[in-house]
Parts: C-alpha cells; sequence; structure tokens
C-alpha cells in the first residue's frame, strides 16, 4: 500500500519513494492540506506542517490556513473549489470530514476519460467523505497515488444529500495551497496553426488564469500547466504540472493571497457553469493529474508523458508502433475520384508509406465547406462504388485505408439538418452564429448520439478502414439545447461534452482495431481528455517545418511524440508560404508520429528518392522516435531563438536520435556545439548524420564517441564562410546514435 489514513490523527500520507502527499482534518472538522512535493518518511505525523489547532477562519489571520476543497463564506476569501447555491440560497459552505476509504487500485469516473491501473498493485486510492450539515452537500474527494509515476491523480463527486435541489455554480477537479509564490507560471497558448506556444510568467498578487470558454479545451489555452521556481530549467530544479482529463470548458487559475501563498485550482470553467442537482443526484467532475519533478521540466515532461501513454491512452494501438500514413488533405483538398486516390495510394506505396487516408470530401455532396456535414454517406459522383471499392483497392496495394469523419457538427446545407433542425445548438428566436459555414449538434441529447453511433458505425463497418481521424472545426455559439428547461441550460456544455464522451467510448469500443487520431482544426482538443480516447492527435494544421518547431516544443511539455500527428506537407507551405527543404520538413516531422500531406503523384524522381530514404530512416528508428523519452536541448523560444534542438532516446539508452535545427543562416556561423542527454557515459555511440550529404558538418559528427563525450562536449556545427552558403536558411541535421559492442574510439 502507498497510501495510509492515520486515524489518531486524522492525517493522510500517500507516497511512493518520489512523492509525498499529506492532508489532515483541521480542529474545524475541514480536510487541510499538509504538503505535496519529494518523498517524506511514511509513520510519522507531519501535523506541525499546518497551523495548530486551526479552530476556523477569522476573517484575516487565518486567510492563508491551506485546505484541500475551499470553499468561501465563512473567512476563507481566496478562490474556492467549490460554490453552491442551496435551496436556502445561502453562499456558505463547511465540509467537515466525515469519513475515509483506502483502497488498492483505481475507480473509474462515471462518463469521463481517466487515467486507469490494469492491476490493483500499481496504485492505492484514498476517498475522503466531507459534509456541510445545514446543506447536506457532500463531497467525496478521490486521491490516487500510483506505484510508478510521481503523480497524484485527483478529483471530486458532489452529491445532494438533502431533501430539495440545489445548484453547483462551481466544483474543481482539485486545489493545491501552496506555501509560497516564488513560482512561474508556465502555460501553453495559442490560435489556430499557432497552438501550444510556451509563456511564463512570475506569479504576482491576484488571480492570474488560462482557460476556455469555447465548448472545447481550445487552440488558445491547454488544460496543462506547470509551475516551475524562477531557475528551473530543463535539468534542474522543481517544477509541479497540472492537467486535466477533460476536453470541455476548464480553468486553471493560481491566486496569490497577501501572505504570498499561492492556491491553485483546476477543473471546469465555472463561468456559465450551473448544475442543478436534485436530492441524491450527483455530480462527477474531471480527473485532475498532479505532477511532481524535483529535477527539471525534462524529468515533468519524462513522467507526464509515460504516464499519459501507459496509463491514459488505452486500446489496441497503445503501445504499437504507428503507421507512416499519407493524407490526401493537402494534396488534393476536396477535389478527386475513386481512380485518383487509387492513382496517390499507389505513389504513396512506392514511397514505402503504409496507410492511405482520404481526408475531408467524400460524402453528402461536399465540394467546399459549405455542406453536407452530418450526411455521413458516400459521395457517389466521386466515389461511384462507395467506399468499400476504394479501401480494397487501396489494400490491394498493400496498404491500410483511413477515413475523415467529422460527427460533432453539422452544415445548415444537408440532410440531417433540414430533417432535425433543432438537433443543432441555438437559442430560439436567436440566429445561429456559423462558423465554417457549420453549426453544432447538440450532444446533451442522447437521440442525438445515439443517431450519430448507428450512422457512423454503419460507415466504418462498410469498408475495411483501419483508421479515423475524428475533426472537430468549431468552437460553441448559442449554447443553448431545446431539450433542458430553462434552469437547466448552465449545465449544457458539460453535457455536450459528456455525449462528445459517449460517442467517442461507443465508436472505439465497437472497433477496437482502429487507430483514431483525434483533431479540431488541428490542435484546437489536444487534451488528455481526447488521449483517452484517440492515442494521437493531429498537432496543427500549420505544416510549415518552422511553425513547427515552436508547436511540437511546447506540445511536448505535457504531451508524448507517440500523441503528435507531424506531417511533411508541399511547398511552399500553405499555411505561410515558406519554402523549406524536403529534409528539413522530415528533420521536424520525425519526432511525432510521422507522415505526408501532399499529391504524391506530382513529386520529381529526386524526390521520390528523398522521401523513401525518409520513410526508411522513420521506419528503422520508429521505436526510439515513437517511445523513447523525448529530451529538449535547444528552446526555439530562448536564447536567440533561431536554433532548436531535441532528441529521443531509448530506454535501455542504446540507441537515440537528435534533431538539430537552425532558422536563419549566417555568413560566417562560427562554432557551437549541441550536449546531449540522457546516453551511458561508459558506452559508445556511433554517431550517423542523416540525410547523408558528405560536407564536413557530416564528417565531423560521424565517429564513434563515448556517451561521456557526447554530453559533455556534444555535436559540432560549425561551417566557414565558404561553407554556409551550401547551408542556406532553414537547416536541419538528424543524428542516429547506435551503441557499439566493441567498436574503437574516434
Ligand atoms: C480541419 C483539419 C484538417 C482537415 C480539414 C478538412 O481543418 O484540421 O486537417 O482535415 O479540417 O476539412
Amino acid at each position: 500500500m502507498h497510501a495510509a489514513w492515520d486515524a489518531s490523527t486524522n492525517e493522510m500520507h500517500l507516497h511512493n519513494g518520489r512523492i509525498s502527499y499529506l492532508a489532515r482534518v483541521l480542529e474545524d472538522g475541514s480536510f487541510g492540506h499538509l504538503y505535496f512535493g519529494p518523498t517524506l518518511r511514511p509513520g510519522v505525523s507531519y501535523a506541525h506542517l499546518s497551523r495548530r489547532p486551526f479552530l476556523g477562519f477569522s476573517n484575516r489571520l487565518g486567510d492563508s490556513v491551506a485546505r484541500e476543497y475551499p470553499t468561501g463564506g465563512s473567512g476563507d476569501f481566496r478562490v474556492p473549489a467549490l460554490a453552491i447555491e442551496p435551496a436556502d440560497g445561502s453562499p456558505v459552505l463547511h465540509l467537515a470530514y466525515r469519513g475515509n476509504r483506502v483502497l488498492a487500485g483505481k475507480p473509474g469516473l462515471r462518463g469521463l476519460p481517466t487515467t486507469y491501473v490494469e492491476e490493483d498493485g500499481e496504485a492505492t486510492t484514498v476517498e475522503v467523505l466531507l459534509v456541510d450539515e445545514p446543506s447536506s452537500v457532500e463531497v467525496r474527494l478521490s486521491y490516487t497515488v500510483f506505484e510508478a509515476y510521481p503523480v497524484i491523480a485527483r478529483s471530486a463527486v458532489i452529491r445532494n444529500g438533502g431533501s430539495a435541489p440545489v445548484r453547483v455554480r462551481c466544483a474543481m477537479s482539485a486545489a493545491l495551497d501552496l506555501p509560497d509564490a516564488a513560482w512561474d507560471l508556465v502555460t501553453l497558448d495559442g490560435t489556430w496553426s499557432r497552438e501550444r506556444h510556451v509563456a511564463s510568467r512570475s506569479l504576482a498578487p491576484g488571480r492570474q488564469s488560462v482557460g476556455s470558454l469555447r465548448g472545447a479545451s481550445s487552440h488558445e489555452h491547454n488544460p496543462f500547466v506547470v509551475l516551475k521556481r524562477p531557475a528551473t530549467t530543463e535539468e534542474h530544479g522543481e517544477a509541479y504540472g497540472f492537467g486535466l482529463v477533460y476536453s470541455g470548458n476548464f480553468r486553471a487559475e493560481v491566486e496569490v493571497d497577501p501572505f504570498a501563498t499561492a492556491r491553485l485550482r483546476i477543473g471546469i470553467e465555472p463561468d456559465g457553469f450551473a448544475w442543478t442537482l436534485a436530492p441524491g443526484e450527483e455530480l462527477v467532475t474531471p480527473e485532475a493529474i498532479l505532477v511532481y519533478a524535483a529535477e527539471g521540466l525534462g524529468e515533468l515532461s519524462d513522467s507526464t508523458h509515460r504516464l499519459f501513454r501507459r496509463r491514459l491512452t488505452r486500446g489496441r494501438w497503445r503501445d504499437r508502433a504507428r503507421p507512416v500514413l499519407l493524407n490526401s488533405w493537402e494534396g488534393v483538398y476536396f477535389d478527386f475520384t475513386d481512380d485518383a486516390l487509387v492513382e496517390m495510394a499507389a505513389a504513396s506505396r512506392d514511397l514505402g508509406v503504409e496507410l492511405f487516408v482520404l481526408d475531408d470530401g467524400w460524402f453528402g455532396e461536399r465540394d467546399d465547406d459549405t455542406s453536407s456535414l452530418g450526411d455521413w454517406v458516400v459521395d457517389r459522383r466521386k466515389l461511384p462504388g462507395g467506399l468499400a471499392p476504394v479501401a480494397r483497392r487501396v489494400r490491394e496495394l498493400g496498404l491500410d485505408f483511413g477515413l475523415w469523419i467529422e460527427p460533432e457538427m453539422v452544415s445548415p446545407r444537408s440532410r440531417l439538418f433540414a430533417e432535425h433542425p433543432e438537433w443543432a445548438l441555438g437559442v430560439p428566436g436567436r440566429p445561429r452564429t456559423e462558423s465554417r459555414h457549420q453549426l453544432v449538434l447538440d450532444l446533451a441529447r442522447p437521440e442525438v448520439v445515439d443517431h450519430l453511433f448507428g450512422m457512423l458505425h454503419e460507415v466504418l463497418a462498410s469498408a475495411p478502414i483501419s483508421y479515423v481521424k475524428w475533426d472537430m472545426n468549431r468552437s460553441l455559439t448559442e449554447p443553448f439545447s431545446a431539450s433542458l428547461p430553462p434552469d437547466r441550460q448552465g449545465e449544457l456544455f458539460h453535457r455536450h461534452i459528456l455525449g462528445a464522451y459517449d460517442l467517442w467510448r461507443r465508436l472505439t469500443d465497437a472497433f477496437p482495431d482502429v487507430l483514431f487520431e483525434s483533431c479540431a482544426s488541428g490542435g484546437g482538443r489536444f487534451d488528455p481528455g481526447m488521449l483517452a480516447f484517440a492515442p494521437q492527435t493531429w498537432t496543427s494544421d500549420n505544416t510549415d517545418a518552422i511553425e513547427r518547431l515552436a508547436i511540437q516544443w511546447g506540445t511536448s511539455l505535457a504531451y508524448p511524440p507517440s500523441s503528435m500527428g507531424a506531417h511533411v506537407s508541399a511547398v511552399p507551405n500553405h499555411q505561410v508560404g515558406r519554402i523549406t527543404s524536403l529534409a528539413t520538413r522530415a528533420a521536424v516531422a520525425f519526432f511525432g508520429v510521422f507522415g505526408y500531406e501532399l499529391d504524391p503523384r506530382h513529386l520529381t524522381e529526386v524526390e521520390r528518392a528523398a522521401i523513401r530514404d525518409q520513410v526508411a530512416f522513420y521506419t528503422a528508428h520508429r521505436e526510439v522516435l515513437q517511445y523513447g523519452r523525448f529530451h529538449r536541448l535547444r528552446s526555439p523560444f530562448e536564447g536567440d531563438r533561431n536554433t532548436a534542438a531535441w532528441m529521443s532516446i531509448a530506454e535501455d539508452a542504446r540507441r537515440a536520435v537528435v534533431g538539430w535545427y537552425r532558422i536563419l543562416n549566417r555568413a560566417d556561423p562560427g562554432p557551437e556545439r549541441l550536449r546531449l542527454r540522457g546516453l551511458d557515459p561508459a558506452r559508445r555511440y556511433r554517431v550517423t548524420p542523416w540525410p547523408a550529404i558528405g560536407d564536413r558538418l557530416e564528417l565531423v559528427n560521424a565517429l564513434v564517441r563515448g556517451g561521456d563525450d557526447l554530453m559533455h562536449v556534444g555535436l559540432f556545427f560549425e561551417a566557414d564562410r565558404h561553407e554556409a552558403p551550401a547551408l542556406g536558411d532553414f537547416h536541419a541535421r538528424v543524428f542516429a546514435l547506435d551503441v557499439e559492442e566493441d567498436g574503437p574510439g574516434a
């Protein structure tokens, strides 16, 4: 057991040799927070970490007392975890401890995705029951400590134990009171095509938050934030990561009080949220993931990657090598015939590609984005025989076949909308705001989810489809469901995402062999909730190699390379018009789930040969690139912002792949070194530069060198004034490292 409840002191201690999480019942009956950080010796009391005795807030003096699930109205003036309008309308809640339960393993959460265990021995869960006596509101806090990860998973279930309805206005998944505020808040922010850029700011007095009101986790902010010490780097220093296993509206917020303590809370966005609980009903909050790292952001990301990869992602594709795909979108957009697709697939096969994906445009009468979403029937003008013959022809070529869908949407120009206008979200008497000419289906209605399941089940069963790209291309507006009474409209956003999860669950259960990739105009829903259903996500619609450096760097703070779709596309790039070499485009896309997004029929023989070489390189190193430990070496957000570098290394440190990127060239760039990480200092590695072009940069690095040498000295980048012009802008180099058994040193 990694958790204990000491009945004599009423203290909870979760620990696993790397972290400890401590809380205790305070003298006023509330559940106080004691500590979250490097592991502390179990079996002793840590009550001295809190104010003793604590008999309640005294309006001022007690302000900074740390609590596990804070409420307002009786002296704690910081942001609450829980706010409720009880039947009497009073805003006061005092949650007092009633009992606890320690169990092996980890229960799931009704209707919501969560991390999980495969055997009960992998984790211990403590459930703590708190009750507000006057209102009979009950809160069941759940804490799971994993044996193998420096992580606590938290959630809360709010239950109305009274005899009259109550309304929940705010129900966070977790709150964490930290004893000081000397932290930088790191967030992943952006917009369409510029997702998850890293932003960092020092905590300041008052509240600072990120979140989403868009109905999806959004391109703008990500439900994963970090608190790090100002001096923390990739390799050194403390950091906490906070993730929410949720894909809808969220808030991650830190409040710094006048005594310079910091309260973090993370959960469903309270703005616009109001959930009525009839007597006996429960509201289950999404799961929050709390990660601790003593040794830098690199360790924080590695711990999070491992957890997300092994115990959040599920299904048959979790640990399997992901195929190299070619997606039709940027190659032909909506304009294709069945023969054209088969020609593209044949050309892809010739390049070594393993999976051909037919993107948007195969259904209804969809020649552009103005129609047909909701009509999931094959467009016989383009595919006269339907999907099955195309899929079969593709498979006969030796490739798997994949398909794009966008289930949660409807086009006003569609049969579905003509038949069921009430199935689209909207407020009666007001116009519906269109975005990309489409409306959002009301997934709070079970009949809509049933209909979509039936229709999509038919599509996916109609042909040998082994991959699905599930898209979601707009935010929610007019968030109103005619199926809910006026006083329950505040439930719509959450009910909508619960409906989406229900559909995801039913379709992924029905097609367990299919590899699902989630997408929301690129990375608008790249979140831990989606990862529980789809092991990979289309990282961004931006396929430019240089822009992708920042996007993939930021994404890697929380999400493993095996979750990041990354494709080589044509130049000039369709999003930014930039021209980069084929090698640079591949050198960036290698560090994710690799593929192509172009028309393979229009390549020169030289390009075809280069792509064959890329696919061969990727498939030879795929295990390391998809499932190795990812080290961020040089940030595109720091320093001169002109270089970036990262590497992936196998668990046993016998193989690694390094990527180095220089954005703009210089006339006489001078010497530079790139120190590597994670190698075995006692072993020797053969360094093989890719692609092989035979220049000096290649020759000076193509050596057998010690792991110590490569980590303490590093790879060399130098070009004199005569060599520099050949490198040009947007230059990238990849290096494969393999342990030499008894090889001679350099
Ligand atoms: C979204 C996706 C793209 C593509 C288009 C198709 O924008 O992010 O990759 O699938 O939709 O309409």
